[in-house]
């Protein structure tokens, strides 16, 4: 590889859907500044990310994001020596607008551009953390549109060992908010309601607890909360319970398969990524069960656990360093759907 690994400044450019976020990574030192602008007022009033709304805040807001970003980090964006950007997977319009921002910056500077894949930017994110897990670790990624168990050997060695077969965790939170009223995003807001509330005074199924593999399901669970909701003793009042036991439910599912996936790797460090990982009280679970069988879990900061430039930024900073630069065959291409098995031959 001709890229020299060592003392490179990386920007890392993320629009892969309502988070436009810039990332200044030096291979040396370092995350140096990084700034994410939400999309979430624009698009509450939908319930919902509205692709097209994105698509055009991203192009509003990247490029004072970009001046701010470097000028946090005390850098003119002339210094920066190569560029990650988010090229999937995500809404195509949002992704094209990092896209086309990063390969023209790229052409003006003369630097190279990389795509990124938005997973591994999850993936490695609990690295950003001052306690950081080694190579390797099993990763539970959790987020609104994937649930992954992940064996990861080392920068762009990630191997899938279970996921889920239909909802993601973050969606199941999504669409059971949506259903109890709580808005958007729903997540966040059901797992407050549920700090009030008490597990087991309803009783919603563990599915695919005691399947034998490290697969998911997370779609029966929402009917399951319809379901309670329709009973005729049931009241508004009662909200927070179900609220728990629905939180219990999933965090049950995803502390069980998870711990049952670094026993079978054999290994000691767990890493949690992506939004689900804000949960706290999956935090404290996974903390627990992980102390007592004398390993370790390991979670982003945070303000990386949802989208941000940071992971991009910093995940295109480590393959520098490893000299393990992803493919970019000239021109820019985005790929909405790109599973994180295919990224060897992206
Ligand atoms: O990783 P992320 O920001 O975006 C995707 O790449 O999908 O994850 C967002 C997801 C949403 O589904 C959101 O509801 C969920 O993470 N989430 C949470 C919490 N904070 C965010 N779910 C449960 N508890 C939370 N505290
Ligand atoms: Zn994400």
């Amino acid at each position: 590889m001709t890229f020299p690994a060592v003392n490179k400044l990386v920007l890392g450019i993320e629009s892969s859907c309502d988070e436009t976020g810039i990332g200044l990574c030096h291979t040396e030192h370092g995350l140096l500044a990084h700034r994410v602008f939400s999309q979430i007022d624009l698009h509450a009033a939908y319930g919902g990310v509205v692709p097209e709304l994105a698509s055009r805040d991203h192009i509003r807001r990247i490029v004072p994001l970009l001046r701010e970003t470097a000028a946090a980090a005390g850098h003119r964006l002339q210094d920066v020596d190569a560029i990650g950007y988010t090229a999937g997977p995500g809404l195509a319009g949002a992704l094209l607008v990092g896209a086309s921002v990063a390969e023209a910056l790229a052409l003006a500077l003369d630097v190279p551009a990389y795509p990124i894949h938005h997973l591994e930017g999850h993936l490695l994110s609990p690295m950003l953390a001052p306690e950081r897990p080694e190579f390797p670790f099993v990763a539970l990624l959790v987020s609104g549109g994937h649930t992954q168990l992940m064996r990861v050997g080392g920068v762009g060695d990630y191997r899938l060992l279970g996921e889920s077969v239909d909802d993601a965790a973050g969606e199941a939170f999504d669409k059971t908010a949506k259903l109890m009223g709580l808005g958007y995003p729903g997540g966040p807001a059901l797992a407050k309601l549920a700090e009030q509330g008490e597990a087991g005074r309803f009783r919603l199924p563990r599915p695919m607890i005691n399947s034998g593999d490290l697969d998911f399901s997370f779609s029966g669970l929402k009917t399951a909360v319809l379901t309670a909701m329709k009973q005729p003793a049931y009241d508004e009042s009662q909200a927070s319970d179900l609220a728990a036991e629905f939180q219990a439910a999933v965090v049950d599912v995803l502390a069980s398969k998870a711990l049952d996936a670094v026993k079978r790797a054999g290994l000691k460090q767990l890493v949690v990524a992506g939004g689900v990982g804000a949960n706290l009280a999956l935090r404290e679970r996974l903390h627990t069960a992980m102390q007592r069988r004398g390993g370790q879990v390991f979670f982003p900061p945070l303000e990386f656990c949802s989208d941000n430039g940071a992971m991009i930024a910093f995940a295109c900073a480590l393959r520098v360093a490893h000299a393990q630069l992803p493919a970019n065959g000239g021109g820019f291409r985005i790929r909405p759907r790109w599973p994180l098995s295919e990224l060897a031959e992206a």
